[in-house]
Parts: structure tokens; sequence; C-alpha cells
């Protein structure tokens, strides 16, 4: 058990460095270029910590002439003028590092982001329904942070990695037997901390999960703050996002310690090999102060340099879980593409199920063998209880889920094969629970389309019966309508829903329950404006309201998934005990 969670660790981890690198990749020039004024930084420091060693050491011998390590000699002023000149360059390279490091952070950022959206966007509806709430936006947000802080803690890893180097080449130079003896310190310190780095993998992982199960918490307390405020459950609501929130904090806090506390330990154990180094040279009465003064102040800067490398290394183990998350969500969105067929047939109609089966990804068959064929101009309604299938139907017809068995035929053409720009502007859907997006009523009708132009829209808003709500309004057809419409009423944003889709002028409208929401007037008015389509378009209206469905020329009721009946409204009560019971019931009330 043991062993294949450790495999499975190990591919996981072998999988997130791979995303990593990948993402480094295309920055490869960039990255050289860091390289470069790195080491032009440090060479800056190395010659300029030299050199203020030397006229220390000169200074309390009270020469003139300023004697450097490989017996390089400058008189006093020189050695100053130079040391300037060392700063200057020590810092334009660090500064210049800092421009490139911040650049390639913002273009990883973009780049990061724009393929999440895409490839979220241009995912199956499947892949987007099961998709949890939530998990998006932490996606697109934190984990992405997450994402770039890594690559731009990679970019100062490379400086700290150049730098230490030059340093320790410098040490060589200096000293060669004391350098080796720093740089097997260092080799030694990462040995002993090996244990401590995989630790923190471990919480990192934790913490990944921590984070997305605080956000899907976060995204239903959202999504139901009104049955919350209704039912009287905050209280239970705010314990049980608690408990998330601590979660997220304990692995947030465990991870921490580790990420920050692990550079620390790495340098107490450099600074204590540097004693026993110091304590070796002691005994054996090294006697060159130059040589050696200057070989502790370049390890001591050069242990900061490691420090910063190590501190690289633990944020960086820190966010490889949130990289291979990121990477995951893609690799899912991408291979769960919508179909994307090329064919436009001549039209829509005939639109026909031949014996079409479907069963939801895990589940049980939800539609089996249904068959029903539209002619062009047609208006039928489909009517049956709760969970017979007539949403799943619906998805069918948009194209957004594909039947597990049988045939659906667009003019002639299998769905599957239909080019989705082409369906989309020609099959329009008025859906049960419309979304309205934060902008005005125009805005709506329009949704992003092009060539939607206000004559369009205002004809739509007509036929929608909207126009005396639109007349009413202080900026009209520009009101804004507020964050996901919520300035309208239920049965507004329907009619706004209804408006949107007949304002493209589509040959199929799909209706699921376009009245439900709506008062006895307003289901008069939009039964009305259905009926005015009629011949304009084909329309398939599911409605449980058997008045709604009054003005369909054909009826199909659906039972446990399959068709029961389909006939005209005034033949269907003799084939359909369903319909007649609805009938009734209707009556009643
Ligand atoms: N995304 C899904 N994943 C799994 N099962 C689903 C999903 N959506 C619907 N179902 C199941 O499929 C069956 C048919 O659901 P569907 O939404 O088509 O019913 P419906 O006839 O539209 O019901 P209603 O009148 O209540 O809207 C139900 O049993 C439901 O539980
Ligand atoms: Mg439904």
């Amino acid at each position: 058990m043991r062993m294949k969670r450790d495999a499975e660790g190990c591919r996981n981890r072998s999988s997130s460095l791979r995303g990593l690198i990948d993402r480094i990749q295309p920055h490869r020039v960039r990255m050289v270029g860091l390289a470069i004024l790195s080491l032009l930084g440090a060479s800056g420091e190395i010659g300029f910590i030299l050199l203020v060693t030397s006229l220390a050491v000169a200074f309390l011998g009270g020469g003139e002439n300023v004697s450097m390590v490989l017996g390089v000699s400058l008189d006093s002023s020189g050695a100053f003028a130079l040391a300037g000149v060392l700063l200057v360059v020590r810092t334009l390279g660090n500064l210049g590092a800092v421009q490139v490091s911040a650049g390639l952070v913002a273009s990883v950022t973009t780049y990061e982001r724009d393929r999440l959206a895409r490839s979220y966007l241009m995912t199956s509806w499947a892949v987007q329904q099961a998709s949890q709430s939530g998990r998006l936006q932490e996606l697109m947000t934190s984990f992405i942070k997450r994402t770039t802080e890594t690559v731009a803690t990679v970019a100062h890893g490379v400086t700290a990695t150049i730098s230490l180097l030059a340093f320790v080449i410098a040490g060589f130079v200096v000293d060669p037997l004391s350098a080796a003896a720093v740089v097997g310190g260092l080799a030694l310190a990462s040995l002993v901390l090996g244990p401590f780095r995989r630790g923190l993998r471990h919480r990192a992982d934790r913490h990944a999960q921590a984070d997305i199960q605080f956000a899907k918490g976060v995204a239903e307390v959202g999504g139901l703050g009104l049955e919350m405020k209704v039912f009287g459950v905050e209280s239970a609501f705010i314990e049980r996002l608690g408990l998330l929130i601590r979660d997220a904090s304990n692995a947030q806090r465990r991870t921490n310690v580790l990420v920050n506390g692990l550079p620390h330990l790495y340098t107490s154990l450099l600074y204590a090999f540097m004693l026993g180094g110091l304590a070796i040279a002691f005994m054996m009465k090294a006697s060159n102060p130059l040589a050696l003064s200057s070989l502790v102040l370049l390890m001591l800067r050069s242990m900061s340099y490691g420090q910063q490398m190590m501190s690289s290394l633990a944020t960086i183990a820190g966010n490889l879980p949130f990289i291979r998350s990121v990477d995951d969500a893609i690799q899912q969105y991408v291979m769960d593409r919508a179909p994307r067929g090329e064919a436009r047939p001549k039209s829509v109609a005939p639109l026909c199920l031949n014996a079409i089966d479907f069963a939801y990804p895990g589940g049980e068959q939800v539609l089996s063998g249904v068959t029903i064929s539209l002619a062009r101009g047609e208006i039928l309604g489909i009517i049956g209880p709760s969970g017979a299938g007539k949403s799943t139907i619906v998805q069918l017809l948009l194209g957004l889920r594909q039947p597990t068995g049988g045939v659906l035929r667009v003019g002639g053409v299998s769905m599957d094969l239909v080019d989705r720009d082409w369906l989309a502007r020609k099959v329009a859907f008025v859906p049960q629970e419309p979304r309205l997006l934060a902008g005005s009523i125009g805005d709506n009708v329009r949704f992003m389309r092009e060539g939607i132009t206000l004559e369009k829209v205002a004809a739509a808003c007509v036929v929608a019966d909207l126009m005396d709500l639109v007349s009413e309004l202080p900026d009209g057809l520009e009101t804004f309508v507020g964050e996901e419409g919520g300035r309208l009423s239920g049965g507004q944003r329907q009619r706004v829903a209804i408006a949107r889709a007949i304002a493209g002028d589509p040959e199929v409208l799909v209706l699921d329950e376009p009245t439900s929401a709506l008062d006895p007037q307003s289901e008069i008015a939009i039964r009305a404006a259905l009926d005015r389509l009629r011949g304009r378009m084909t329309i398939v209206l599911i409605a449980h309201r058997m008045s709604t469905v009054g003005i369909c020329d054909r009826i199909a009721v659906i039972e446990n998934g399959t068709i029961s009946a389909c006939e005209r409204p005034g033949l269907l009560s003799e084939a359909s005990d369903f319909y007649k019971r609805s009938l009734a019931a209707s009556a009643e009330k």
C-alpha cells in the first residue's frame, strides 16, 4: 500500500515537474538573459567584497598600497574608484535581473490564464456541468498565482544559483582547500535536509486539496444565500465553512512552517560547518590574513545565496501540487472537447431522433428508444412527469450531449458531424433557469453575438412581451439589470431569455419550461408570442402547464425515458392517461 502511494507520489511529482519545465521552456532566451545579468551582478559583488577586504587589511597595516588576492596591487584612490565601479556593475546586473524576471512572470500569468479559460470554454458541456462550482475560480485565481509564483521562484533560484557558483569559484581561486570544504558542507547540508523536503511535498499536496475543498464550500454558500436565510441555517453553514477554513489554514500553516523553516535550518547548518572550518584553520595556524578574511566574507555572502537557493527549492516543492492541479484540469478540459463537425446542412429540418438511448456517465439509462421527427415550422410539445427525461432530450437536441445509442439527424446529417457555430445560429434555447450577464437588457438580448442589431433586439422584446417593462425603465433597453440579472423578477428574466433566443432569428426554438416562473397573465402573453412565431420557426416546447402546450401541433408524452404517446392535442386524451390526468388536474385549478 505504502509502496503504491510512494510510486504514485513519484509519478505525480515528475508530472508536475514536467509541467513546470514546459512552462519555462518557451522563455529560454529570457532565462539565459537572467543568468547573464545575475552573473554580472555576482561578479561585481565578488570584486567589491575582495576589494573592500583588501582596503580594510591595507588600512589596518597602515600601507598606501592595497594588495589584493592573486598578488595584484593598487594605490588606495584607484582601489576606491574601482570599488565604486564594481558597485555600479552589481546594482545594474541585479536590477536588470529583477526586470527580466518581472517580465517573465507577467507573460506566464497572461498565458496561463488564457490557456485555462480557453480550454474550459471549449470543453464539452458534460465536463463543464460535472466540474464542481468554485473549482474554476480557484484554479484561475489562486492556483495560477501559485504557478506563476513558482516560475518567479525558478527565476530567483537561477539568480541565486549563478551567484552562488560565482562565489564558490572565487572562493576556489582565493583558497582551494577551504572552498572545497565549504562546497562539501553545502552538499552535506542539502543531504541532511532531504527528509524535510519530502515531508514538504506531502504537506503541499494536502494544502492544494484543502484549498479546492474550501473554494467549493465558498461557491456553495454563495449560491445558497437565499435558502440559508429562509431556513435559518446560517450558523450551520458558518460551522461547515469554518471547518473548511480551518482545514485549509492548518494545511497552509503546516506547509509554510517547512517552506520558511528549511532555508533557516540550511543556513544554520552551513554556519556550523564554517565554524568547524575556521577551527581547523586555527589549529593548522593558517597564516595568510588577507586570504582568510576574503574567504570568510565570500563564504558568508555565498551562504546567503545558498539560503535563497534552498528557499527557492522549498517554495517550488510547495507549489508543484498546485501546478499539477492546473495541468490536470486543462488536460481534462482538452480531452473532452465539444465535438467539432464541419457539415452545414441546408436547414435544421427535418429534425429526427431515431431510436435514441441515453445514460449519464456512470448512471442508469435515462432514455430508451426515443423516436420523434419534427417537420419545418411544427410546434411540438413534450410533457411528462418530473425526472422522465425531458431536459435530457433538450440537451441532445442542442448537441450538448451525444446519445449513447441511436442517431439524431439534423437536416439529414448526424448531429456529431454538424458544425457547432452553424448549429448555435440555427437552434436557440430558453432554459428552465435562465442566467443573465451583468449588463443591460439590450446586452442580455444580444448576448455577445454579432449581427444582432438594435432593431432585432427591439423586435424580439416586442415578441417576448418585454416592451411594457422596458418603457417603464429609466434607460429603456440600456437599463442595467444587476449582477446575474438580480434587479429583475424571475418572470422578467424568463422573458429576457425568450427575447435573447428569438433575436438571432433561429430556425428552431427549444424552450424548457419557459412559463414555469410566470404569472397567468404573462403565461398567456408568452403563449400568444409563441403562437405568433408559428410557421416562422420550428418550436420544441417543454411544459408542465397544460395550457402552455395547448398551442402545440403535436404533444409527445415521455414517461420513464420512453415516448408513451405522441398525438395532436385533441386526440391525446385517448392515447395518454398521463395527459388526461394532467388536463383534469389543471381544470381543477
Ligand atoms: N447531469 C446529470 N447526471 C446524472 N443524472 C442526471 C443528470 N441530469 C439529470 N439526470 C437524471 O436523468 C433523469 C432525467 O432527468 P431530466 O432532467 O431529463 O428530467 P426532466 O424530465 O426534465 O424533469 P423535470 O420535469 O423535473 O425538469 C433524472 O432521473 C435525473 O436524475
Ligand atoms: Mg427538466
